[in-house]
């Protein structure tokens, strides 16, 4: 029988998901060694193996088949923008896409002034101003430590993930506008979808009723 094979999005979202997994009876023992080197983990008896890659690695592996089913975020779902099935959502690491700034900031975004934007995700933040808001902006990618950018002056506003929203607050920032809901998402090849139809509708039943409970 040919692998079943999962990316999973290295990090708290594997480790939780990994957590879900045990639950359907789906363990990956060889998984749990902290110290291993290796990448990518089999389990023979059920016909399937895992592997953990960066989180915008993730929908790259899935798009082109290397891996049948991806665990990832939301935020990188559509910032990577691939061809694939989200099938469901995890409700793990539950969060918000916002624009965020200082109160002052306010006034530019109301007044659709063109104004500069600093982000992990560009592609969400240019389809956030331009499709959705009709605001002409200056987009300027970063990559981490984004709430630092409206405080030095490098942009006014900033599009980023708020979780607890302790961060905005212990830099004097705060939500500005709501782009979207976050959370972990399982995403599906296209081709796998209808070619291991059966595994993969029964791993998704399995996983479904446990969310629900
Ligand atoms: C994320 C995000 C915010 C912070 C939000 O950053 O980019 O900075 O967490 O969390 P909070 O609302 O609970 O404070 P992360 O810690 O991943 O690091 P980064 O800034 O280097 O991207």
């Amino acid at each position: 029988m040919r692998y079943l094979t999962f990316a999973m999005a290295k990090g708290r979202l594997a480790k939780d998901s990994l957590k879900l997994f045990e639950q359907i009876g789906i363990t990956c023992e060889e998984m749990k060694d902290k110290d291993t080197r290796k990448l990518i983990f089999t389990n023979e008896e059920l016909g399937m193996r895992f592997f953990l890659a960066k989180p915008s690695d993730v929908p790259t592996y899935v798009e082109y088949g290397a891996a049948d089913i991806g665990i990832v975020g939301k935020d990188t779902i559509l910032e990577e923008g691939r061809n694939l099935y989200e099938v469901m959502d995890l409700g793990l690491g539950k969060c918000r896409m916002c624009v965020c700034g200082p109160e002052s900031a306010k006034e530019l975004l109301s007044r659709n002034e063109i104004i500069r934007v600093a982000t992990k995700y560009p592609n969400i933040a240019k389809d956030y101003f331009t499709n959705k808001k009709n605001q002409t902006v200056e987009i300027i990618k970063l990559n981490g430590s984004v709430e630092l950018a409206p405080i030095v002056g490098l942009s006014e506003v900033i599009v980023d993930i708020v979780e607890t929203g302790s961060t905005l607050k212990e830099n004097g920032l705060m939500v500005l506008e709501e782009v979207c809901p976050l959370s972990a998402r399982v995403v599906v090849n296209q081709v796998s979808l209808r070619m291991q139809h059966e595994r993969i509708r029964d791993f998704l039943t399995k996983l479904g009723s446990v969310l629900n409970n």
